[in-house]
């Protein structure tokens, strides 16, 4: 049976960053050791690391009474009032912001201290979005649908800076820029999606046409990859959604043909490696 591996399956740029970063610290010894919000949305990894006696803080009130450590922050990044607020307690900060998302925030700071309106193409749930939106000295507007591009009003007539979420859709938020361009105020636009995730779902189906049949691995709260097994079972009948090997039922596998396997951002490498070893037996 033949067996193919997305180039682009697990850990984007900034995630293996970001958890390569923690586990430095924990070889360096500097404990107590926090990550503000788990590191990733991976069960295995969290456990591991908390093993090891790195902690996760939940709230911006158990970082507030920490009274020592270093803290790590993850790749989504967070409002500026977080590092003041890691500054102003003495703690170590180890600072794992993705590069893609630190420069979105120098944007929203440099273009709201300029005077403009900032306006945050995204999910306002997000930890990554809540992130850009603390780096503006002005207020932020955040839309994701159609009809929130519709309402949108810049009253004062000011400019108004347009940036995105680093996973938001393409086409959508070219959408949504259109909708805002036909209001006629003075607008930037920069688009700051990342295009990490568009080249592992183009991976993904691709590979998944070819396949016999399909395995996609990630958390089951991960959204990108359940975004990953909707792609693939569009393009492959046979498309099966695992977190670990353990959810592999080899034997619906094809004895012959071949086994597609991607996987989400937040999956380990040595996941992907067992399962791919599984379906070579
Ligand atoms: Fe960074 Fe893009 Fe990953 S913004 S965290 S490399 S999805």
């Amino acid at each position: 049976m033949k067996v193919i591996v997305a180039d682009t399956a697990g850990f984007c740029f900034g995630v293996r960053r970001a958890v390569e970063k923690v586990y430095e610290q924990v070889e360096n010894g500097r404990f107590p050791i926090y990550t503000y919000g788990p590191i990733i949305h991976n069960e295995s990894v969290v456990e591991d690391l908390e093993k090891k006696g790195v902690q996760v803080l939940q709230t911006r009130e158990e970082l507030e009474k920490l009274k020592e450590g270093t803290v790590v922050i993850r790749s989504h990044g967070v409002e500026k009032e977080i590092y003041d607020l890691i500054a102003k307690k003495n703690l170590n900060l180890i600072d794992a912001t993705c590069p893609y998302v630190k420069k979105i925030h120098k944007i929203v700071e440099r273009e709201s201290k300029k005077g403009s309106k900032i306006l945050i193409i995204g999910n306002p749930n997000h930890p990554e979005v809540q992130g850009i939106k603390g780096w503006s000295v002005t207020p932020v507007a955040i839309i994701e649908s159609e009809e929130e591009a519709e309402k949108y009003e810049n009253l004062e007539k000011k400019q108004v800076c347009i940036v995105s979420q680093t996973t938001f859709n393409y086409n959508k938020f070219n959408k949504l820029v259109e909708i805002i361009s036909k209001k006629r105020y003075d607008i930037i636009v920069l688009n700051t999606i990342c295009s990490a995730t568009e080249e592992r779902q183009t991976e993904a189906r691709k590979i998944a046409a070819l396949a016999d049949c399909m395995i996609v691995i990630g958390g089951k709260h991960s959204s990108n990859t359940q975004k990953l097994f909707e792609i693939c079972k569009k393009e492959c009948e046979n498309t099966y959604y695992i977190q670990t090997l353990d959810d592999l039922d080899a034997t619906s596998l094809p004895s012959m043909g071949c086994v597609g396997i991607t996987a989400g951002a937040s999956t380990p490498n040595n996941i992907i490696e067992e399962v791919q070893k599984k379906c070579q037996i």
